[in-house]
């Protein structure tokens, strides 16, 4: 319903050039805005077969597929390219509601609070797994459309590859053995079906639009990706700073982008690159809906695996314990220190020696 109304309310304010205003603003229905918010699938068709001869909107539209109507009747106005597109700007600007919906939802709440299990994020991952894999990375999408002027700006394989990295943890949680059958797409679950045909939809429609999915979860990983990656560390996998083990990016490969040496200096580049696309109006406020898109996407990958979790539905993963013993060989036992438990143990001896020495200093004074 979400996505229909989306498309139903882009194409019809499309015309109208107020797009943005109704495509989620819970506002938009109260002030009078978007007749579609609170209707019915069955109501809004209805609604399409009253409209005039007139109406850029014609009978025979069909609702699902009102995006690829549009594309083809755009009007000719709108087809110059802008010439300052600020596409990164416009997308930021677009998903900000959607993306405090994101931060809200139940498990991705409970992932910031550090309370998920490594069966839920192992889910996770082999969830996204099929997403990169298939659609914006190796990308199967991705690269066949690399020649795309608005893809070719911001195609980054070497730095952003995910496909390799998601392996290694698919491996680390589930062990090697498992990894046939985690990656197989006939096991895929539903959202990550809905997922993978929503990235292979829009790259018919108009490939430029896979720049919207390439947008949210790449910045998205480098950017929210990383407070989450210290929660799942410190929580979930249980490290301490003061062990051997707190520098190893295994089971955290995902979020460890070896080939990006400075975040937000590659994420500047990132941006400025899309605000650079030669796109028009039209395109432009299409890739912005389609970044929605890929947020809701997301959010519907979170809900499955809270409902999953809470059905007892999750493949379980190896005991943490005995991964991180192999992982990390040199971890204190029986008494012997690390490096780690060293620095502390010398800080604090000579901490305890300067306030001995402070003491007896003045208790000398006195006498
Ligand atoms: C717990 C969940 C999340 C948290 C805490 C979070 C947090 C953040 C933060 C702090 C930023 C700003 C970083 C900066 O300015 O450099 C950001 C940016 C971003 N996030 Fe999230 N985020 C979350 C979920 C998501 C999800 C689910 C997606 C989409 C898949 C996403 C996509 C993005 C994108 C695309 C940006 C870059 C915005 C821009 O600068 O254009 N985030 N996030």
């Amino acid at each position: 319903m979400v996505t229909l109304l989306r498309e139903t309310s882009l194409g019809i304010s499309y015309s109208l050039n107020i797009y943005r205003i109704f495509l989620i603003s819970p506002t938009a229905n109260k002030e009078g805005g978007c007749p579609f918010v609170l209707k019915a699938k069955d109501d809004i068709e209805d609604m399409m077969t009253q409209l005039s001869d007139g109406h850029p909107i014609t009978h025979d539209v069909k609702i699902n597929m009102f995006n690829n109507y549009l594309l083809e009747t755009k009007p000719k106005k709108n087809q110059e390219y802008l010439s300052n597109p600020q596409l990164a700007s416009a997308m930021k600007e677009g998903t900000k509601i959607v993306h405090a919906a994101a931060e809200n939802n139940i498990f991705t709440k409970r992932f910031l609070s550090g309370s998920i299990s490594t069966d839920e994020y192992g889910r996770y991952i082999n969830s996204l797994y099929f997403i990169y894999k298939y659609g914006i990375m190796r990308e199967d999408l991705l690269a066949q459309h690399k020649e795309n002027p608005i893809i070719k700006l911001a195609y980054f394989p070497f730095e952003l590859t995910r496909e390799s990295s998601l392996i290694k943890d698919l491996e680390y949680y589930y062990g090697k053995d498992r990894i046939a059958e985690l990656t197989d797409f006939k096991n895929a679950t539903p959202a990550v079906k809905a997922y993978v045909k929503g990235l292979k939809d829009a790259a018919e429609r108009n490939p430029a639009l896979l720049i919207a999915h390439s947008y949210s979860r790449y910045l998205g990983d480098l950017s929210g990706g990383q407070i989450l990656a210290k929660r799942l560390k410190k929580h979930v996998l249980k490290r301490d700073v003061i062990n051997a083990n707190w520098d190893s990016h295994r089971g955290l490969e995902f979020y460890h982008f070896e080939h990006i040496l400075n975040h937000n200096e590659f994420k500047n580049l990132y941006r400025q690159r899309l605000d650079e696309s030669p796109v028009t109006q039209y395109v432009k406020d299409l890739i912005v809906a389609e970044a929605i898109y890929s947020f809701e996407l997301n959010i519907a990958l979170f809900d499955e695996i809270q409902t999953l979790s809470d059905s007892n539905k999750l493949h379980t993963t190896l005991d943490l314990d005995d991964v991180e013993s192999v992982d990390s060989p040199i971890k204190p036992k029986n008494g012997l220190c690390s490096n780690g438990d060293w620095i502390v143990g010398f800080a604090t001896g000579f901490a305890t020696f300067a306030l001995g020495l402070s003491l007896y200093r003045r208790i000398s004074e006195r006498f």
